[in-house]
């Protein structure tokens, strides 16, 4: 309950506004895998867009805690039929044959250790003209503040934001998994003091 309530207060600002900001780049009727899909604090405010754009969401998430309370919005919000949420960890997932129109790593991505092992991944479960959609915050120069708090978060709020992203080691690995030219950034401000990025790669 209370863990909950802090995982609000932290996402509760960039959280609507990067799923408002990702649900206008995807086709309607796509299917979405949303990787570290969390408690599902989005539908609260786009629940009537996930509606008008018939999408199909399978959310994945290391945290049975968080889903619990995912389920409790997908019911009601009456989602069931587009929406369901699984406790795997994405990279020892087994998604078979099913391939998705959009794969996105919704303030995921950071928290993979195996973050080269996670684009193949996403690659080979992307639907031919697919996409790879992430949400995360991307520090440009060296950050040692930031590098010492974030991975202390998780202690003060239970929330793993996972360790700082440096712009260069992310363009690295797009690089090395030949994924790079087809990578468009866009800015999200979420107020004068923070932004994030969503980043739309082509599979
Ligand atoms: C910062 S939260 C973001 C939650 C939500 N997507 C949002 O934007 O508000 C990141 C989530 O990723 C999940 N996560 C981290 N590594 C994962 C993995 N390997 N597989 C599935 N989920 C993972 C965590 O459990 C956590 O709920």
């Amino acid at each position: 309950m209370i863990d909950n309530l802090v995982y609000n207060l932290f996402l509760s600002k960039l959280t609507p506004l990067a799923y408002k900001q990702f649900f206008d780049l995807v086709e309607p009727k796509s299917s979405i895998l949303d990787i570290g899909v969390g408690n599902g604090l989005m539908l609260k405010t786009l629940h009537k867009r996930v509606k008008e754009l018939e999408l199909t969401i399978h959310g994945v998430d290391l945290s049975e805690k968080y889903l619990k309370q995912c389920r409790k919005l997908i019911k009601k919000y009456d989602l069931t039929k587009q929406m369901r949420v699984e406790n795997l960890d994405f990279l020892a997932a087994d998604f078979g044959e099913t391939k998705y129109d959009i794969v996105f790593f919704s303030q995921s991505f950071p928290l993979i250790d195996d973050k080269a092992g996670a684009l193949e991944k996403a690659k080979a479960i992307l639907a031919p003209g697919g996409k790879m959609i992430f949400c995360q915050t991307m520090q440009s120069d060296h950050a040692p503040v930031m590098e010492f708090i974030k991975p202390k978060l998780k202690y003060v709020s239970t929330i793993d934001f996972g360790r700082v992203t440096y712009e260069t080691a992310y363009e690295k690995l797009l690089a090395d998994a030949k994924l790079k030219e087809s990578a468009r950034h866009h800015l999200l401000k979420v107020n004068k003091d923070a932004e994030a990025m969503l980043i739309v790669v082509e599979g």
